[in-house]
């Protein structure tokens, strides 16, 4: 795979496997913009990539809960490397684990307060509703794109407590993927949900069953996302893959 002369967004930048597709698709030849909160952080990363000297890497401090900073991401991109070829929407995670929710204190989900489940709802699933109205503008005027939403297992078989999380990735993985998938048909820009299973980017999630008895490298699906984005993938539109070791195949054996 050569991405060279092709621009890449990807947010949730400064870890886990939005760093590593930035990572991954610079050093296959693409530019990366790559987009977080933690600013310290991604400014390390950044120049980490660019040290190596093949793909070019930028930083821009993007909450993705804020439309605003969302549409100067865009447009830094557009500045500095002239266009948008794919969004990789990696910025996410379940609310009550990121904002460090005690369960002690607060037990199930209603007594847990409101503005964790806003949180939640607004980094997972209004993220990458407001990435993709940004950049369908620039994607639209090229006649060309791709967008990655990341969903989850979770969207599927749900969680009684970190409800704003399986809420807002099966929104991902059908109602958003599929009506971009629908919207960017006549100017050549597609859309693809990539669900993992659990994904070795926090040791824990080796605690989560599958049918191939482990949890996943993050390579393995940053893997399937340079595929989809690469020449091969280009057939693969409007779908919610899953990778996730089989686990949505479990039934009664979880
Ligand atoms: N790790 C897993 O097992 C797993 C499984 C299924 C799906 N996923 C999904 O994959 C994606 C990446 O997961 P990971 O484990 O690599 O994540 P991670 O926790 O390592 O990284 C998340 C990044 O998002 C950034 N972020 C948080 N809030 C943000 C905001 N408002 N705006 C911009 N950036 C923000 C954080 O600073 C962090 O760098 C997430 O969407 C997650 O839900 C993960």
């Amino acid at each position: 795979m050569n991405f060279t002369g092709k621009t890449a967004i990807s947010t949730g930048a400064a870890s886990g496997m939005g760093l590593l597709f930035a990572q991954s698709f610079a050093s296959l030849g693409g530019n990366v913009v790559m987009c977080d909160v933690n600013e310290e952080v991604l400014n390390e990363k950044v120049a980490e990539i660019n040290i190596l000297n093949k793909g070019r890497a930028i930083g821009v401090v993007c909450d993705v809960r804020e439309y605003a900073q969302v549409c100067a991401a865009r447009d830094k991109a557009v500045e500095v490397f002239g266009r948008i070829d794919i969004v990789a929407n990696f910025a996410g995670g379940t609310a009550v684990r990121m904002r460090k929710v005690d369960r002690s204190e607060y037990p199930e989900f209603p007594d847990v307060p409101i503005d964790v489940y806003d949180w939640g709802i607004d980094v997972n699933l209004k993220g990458p509703f407001y990435f993709a109205h940004a950049v369908l503008k620039q994607m639209r005027k090229q006649k060309s794109g791709l967008i990655i939403n990341i969903g989850s297992i979770t969207g599927q078989e749900g969680d009684g407590y970190g409800i704003d999380y399986p809420t807002s990735k099966a929104g991902l993985m059908f109602g958003l993927t599929k009506s971009i998938a629908q919207f960017g048909s006549p100017y050549n820009i597609r859309c693809v949900c990539i669900s993992p299973g659990p994904v070795l980017t926090r040791t824990n999630m080796a605690n989560m069953k599958t049918l191939v008895g482990r949890a996943a490298d993050p390579q393995e699906i940053i893997d399937l996302c340079l595929f989809v984005a690469s020449d091969k993938g280009q057939f693969i539109n409007g779908e919610n893959i899953m990778i996730d070791g089989g686990r949505n195949a479990m039934g009664r054996w979880k």
